[in-house]
């Protein structure tokens, strides 16, 4: 990891930015965002963070805010992955979370999904599974870190 990282809430300004980085992040989606989910989930509550290396945005997430904070999206640009972005951008979510005095983190994942060795990595635990969680026939694995 060279460069210098800087993580920042998002506005409008950058949902194209966003938009542009789930595509490119080599997932395939169930499904993907539009400025109009996002302007919905934003006003739900959902906050937007990006991760920029030297000025450029490499990654987004989401969080949203409960009574524990949901990371719901979490994308890191493909040319930019395996160098240890992701773990640091989920570290510095987790430290402004608990600013906020949030205790813990959950995330769904799609069951059997290389992403949860990364979730695991980081400290989460599985602690359940939710049934056709995304509607489409699969099940997903819920992860929660304790903060
Ligand atoms: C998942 C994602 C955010 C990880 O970001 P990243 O910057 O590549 O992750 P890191 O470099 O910090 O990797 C940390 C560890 O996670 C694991 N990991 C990361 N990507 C992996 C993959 N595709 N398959 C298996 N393990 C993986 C590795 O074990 C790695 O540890 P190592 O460096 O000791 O090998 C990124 O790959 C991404 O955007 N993927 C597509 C979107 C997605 O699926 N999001 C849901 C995430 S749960």
């Amino acid at each position: 990891m060279k460069g210098k990282i800087k993580i920042t809430v998002l506005t409008e300004a950058s949902y194209k930015d966003i938009i542009n980085i789930q595509k490119i992040d080599g997932w395939r989606h169930v499904y993907y965002l539009n400025e109009n989910r996002l302007r919905e989930l934003s006003k739900r509550g959902e906050v937007f963070y990006g991760m920029y290396l030297d000025g450029i945005m490499i990654g987004f997430a989401g969080v949203d805010v409960e009574i524990r904070a949901r990371l719901h999206f979490l994308s890191i640009d493909n040319k930019y992955q395996k160098k240890g972005y992701g773990t640091l951008f989920v570290k510095e979510l987790v430290k402004i979370m608990k600013t906020k005095n949030i205790k813990q983190m959950f995330f769904y994942v799609e069951e059997d999904s290389p992403y949860t060795i990364f979730l695991s990595k980081l400290g989460f635990i599985k602690v359940g599974f939710y049934k056709n969680r995304f509607g489409d026939g699969w099940d997903a694995d819920i992860f929660e870190l304790k903060i």
